[in-house]
């Protein structure tokens, strides 16, 4: 089959072989009374990028956490490759964990340590780096993130933007094999949000790293994702390829694409209002 340049995106290159990197299966988590994840089967392709999206409290950070193994499932099953994560022990875990990229959504960098310092980390904790080994790495994942030239200054002398693309740096280190981004444009403005949502197409194409990345940020989703999952009440309302995902007529979907509130809230909204005169 022959295609344009442009449409010779990873959309295409990905078709090829469609195997999960990741996957869960039928996982349930609950906090005491509060059901976050009520039977979530997902299967996360190599060299795709998923975007996982719903509402703030829907358990998405939660889902990042299982597949990491910070967090373990009352029920259900976590698999990296073929290999089982969510009954391992820590070491095991943390082998595991060299080869996973996590943005955190607080992407915490230590304020009082250099940049340098700071991308510099996981390779002190994870690989027998010479110095010089390790500043070249450093280097060379702050060139990847377009910040050649700041490896000496201090976290606090950087913008937001800048904290968080040292902070993808440091992640992406190690080489990881799999990305994770915890609503890596939430609190940015909307310029440098778009820089972050580039940054993070880059990688899947260049590196050809498999990314799942969770947000309520429709722009950034449909900038980023091969496919979308929306999340809602525990389970998984819809699993597409992004161009059809869009498209899709249900309800909840086009609710959330649209960021449309809930009827039911807007009558409860109402009827509390009524009541009040
Ligand atoms: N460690 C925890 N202990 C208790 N409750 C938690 C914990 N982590 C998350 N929760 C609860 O699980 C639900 C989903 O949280 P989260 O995954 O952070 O939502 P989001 O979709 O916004 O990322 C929330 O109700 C949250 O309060
Ligand atoms: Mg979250």
């Amino acid at each position: 089959m022959k295609s344009s340049p442009e449409t010779t995106s990873r959309h295409t290159r990905t078709n090829a072989a469609r195997t999960p990197l990741t996957r869960v299966v039928n996982l349930h988590k609950a906090f005491g009374s509060n059901t976050v994840l009520n039977g979530v089967s997902l299967e996360f392709m190599a060299g795709e990028t998923t975007v996982v999206l719903g509402p703030s409290g829907t358990g998405k950070s939660v889902l990042l956490k299982h597949i990491v193994g910070l967090l373990r499932p009352d029920a259900g099953e976590v698999y990296f490759h073929d290999q089982r994560v969510d009954q391992l022990k820590e070491p095991a875990l943390v082998a595991i964990r060299t080869r996973i990229g996590f943005l955190f959504q607080m992407g915490a960098l230590f304020d009082s340590r250099t940049v340098y310092e700071n991308v510099e980390f996981p390779l002190h904790e994870h690989a027998q780096r010479k110095r010089r080994e390790r500043r070249d790495q450093a280097e060379k994942v702050l060139r990847m993130v377009g910040l050649p030239d700041i490896g000496r200054k201090m976290p606090g002398d950087l913008s937001g933007g800048q904290r968080k693309r040292v902070a993808l740096a440091r992640a992406i280190v190690l080489e990881p094999e799999l990305m994770l981004y915890d609503e890596p444009t939430t609190g940015l403005d909307p310029i440098t949000a778009d820089l972050i949502n580039e940054l993070i197409v880059t990688l899947a194409e260049n590196l050809g790293v498999t990314s799942i990345a969770v947000t309520h940020d429709m722009v950034s989703a449909r900038k980023i994702g091969d496919r979308m999952v929306l999340l809602h009440s525990g389970k998984v309302i819809a699993d597409e390829a992004a161009d059809r995902f869009v498209n899709l007529e249900d309800e909840q979907v086009q609710h959330f694409i649209q960021g449309k509130a809930d009827d039911e809230d807007l009558r409860r909204i109402r009827e509390g209002f009524q009541s009040l005169s």
